[in-house]
């Protein structure tokens, strides 16, 4: 959603400057250009050389500078973006925005843009509470300012409370939220979804647990590529290595038990994607202490787990109006693919070869057919974020017709 968006950075005063490199890093890395207007406060806390090396391109600090007015007037450095960003926010910076002061680059650039704003404040709990900030606040969202955070925590100041920065991957979540309305006005906006993803882990004993093989890469791409589509998406993981996808509520969990009961929380839902590996059993009588080896070894008591696709595809109130499983299988794919989806009574079922070989485990390439209950889609190996990309498409078509 990033790529090629041209972002107009403000950088006011305060120590959350010093996260200003990062996002600068993971924007670019997205494709977006990151254009940096650094005011007096924010050069205390940040160098123009990081952000000028890490931006690629010239920072502009000075309303009056001679050379930068020659050569791009403030004026059209307001104009010449997509969005305005301002990150850090300080509460003076709000302040004068609220006001309509244009005092400095930054705020001139602010009061002369015709482009979007969003705001991501940062300063001391009882800055933020103060009354005259939350004044200044509601007037900024009354114009339609965007704003991002604060979030809550230790405050570098030692205090605790409302007025961290918010997390550099809320931010990009947030611009690339914005995009998504700009160009498809969010094809799945306020869908409901929830994705479950990666193994359970069933314990033996506190040390020791069956699960199955699984990376979580597949179902997290899936829903963070449902979340640029503007669905409101809940991901119930299973434990992974992979990182929180952006703009998606993660609940972790280990068991398959967990994973259902997180599940049924999150009903109502418009559409479920059940993409987790979970596992098929969990040992009846898990002991609460370490198994001792040496002597016999224990043997194992295993009991059913909870099918959870197949709980969630029960017609009743509650089902999802489009419920999706995978089926990994080995030889015969699709075939075995399609007995599944009629015993689950899921509406489709991306079935994928696990064959030794086929890569598809910890890989990044998956090969999968689509399969409702009136068609066979196989689509070409592509990477598991391309299948993502592509299943949300195909979601959002169906939801545009059916839900
Ligand atoms: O029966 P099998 O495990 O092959 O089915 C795979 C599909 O069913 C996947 O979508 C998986 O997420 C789901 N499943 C589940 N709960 C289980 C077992 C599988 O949701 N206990």
């Amino acid at each position: 959603m990033l790529n090629g968006k041209r972002i107009l950075l403000i950088v006011s005063g305060g120590i959350a400057a010093v996260k200003v490199p990062d996002l600068i890093r993971r924007l670019r890395e997205r494709g977006a250009s990151v254009r940096c207007v650094l005011t007096k406060g924010g050069a205390q806390f940040v160098t123009p050389l990081t952000l000028a090396a890490l931006s690629g391109q010239k920072i502009y600090q000075d309303l009056f500078s001679l050379t930068d007015e020659a050569e791009m007037g403030h004026i059209q450095l307001s104009r010449d973006a997509d969005i305005l960003l301002v990150a850090p926010a300080t509460a003076d910076i709000m302040a004068k925005m609220s006001a309509g002061i244009a005092d400095d680059l930054a705020t001139t650039a602010l009061l002369a843009t015709d482009k979007p704003v969003m705001i991501a404040p940062s300063m001391n709990v009882m800055m933020w509470t103060h009354p005259a900030t939350q004044a200044n606040l509601e007037t900024l969202k009354s114009r339609a300012v965007e704003v991002i955070g604060p979030g809550a925590g230790d405050l570098a100041c030692g205090e605790v409370g409302d007025g961290r920065l918010a997390e550099v991957k809320d931010i990009i979540a947030a611009l690339s939220r914005f995009f998504q309305r700009q160009t498809s006005e969010g094809a799945l906006a306020r869908m409901r979804v929830l994705v479950t993803s990666g193994p359970t882990h069933e314990p033996i004993d506190p040390v020791r647990y069956i699960s199955n093989r699984s990376s979580g890469k597949q179902g997290h791409a899936i829903a963070a590529a449902l979340a640029d589509l503007g669905a409101q998406v809940t991901l119930i993981a299973g434990p992974t290595t992979e990182p929180d996808p952006d703009g998606v509520k993660v609940v972790r969990v280990e068991t398959a038990a967990q994973m259902l009961k997180a599940t049924r929380e999150g009903l109502p839902c418009d559409i479920a994607v059940c993409a987790a590996a979970v596992a098929d059993w969990h040992v009846a009588d898990a002991s609460k202490t370490k198994i001792k080896k040496g002597g016999t070894p224990p043997r194992i008591n295993l009991a059913p787990n909870p099918d959870i696709l197949a709980t969630l595809a029960q017609p009743g109130p509650q089902r999802p109006g489009l419920v999706i499983g995978f089926a990994a299988e080995t030889g015969d794919v699709i075939e075995k693919a399609k007995l599944k989806r009629a015993a689950k009574d899921c509406d489709w079922i991306i079935a994928n070869d696990v064959s030794p070989g086929s890569g598809t485990f910890g890989g990044d390439n998956n090969t999968v057919h689509v399969i409702s209950a009136a068609n066979v889609e196989s689509w070409p190996t592509m990477k598991k974020r391309e299948v993502a990309e592509k299943l949300a498409a195909a979601i959002a078509a169906h939801a545009a017709k059916f839900l």
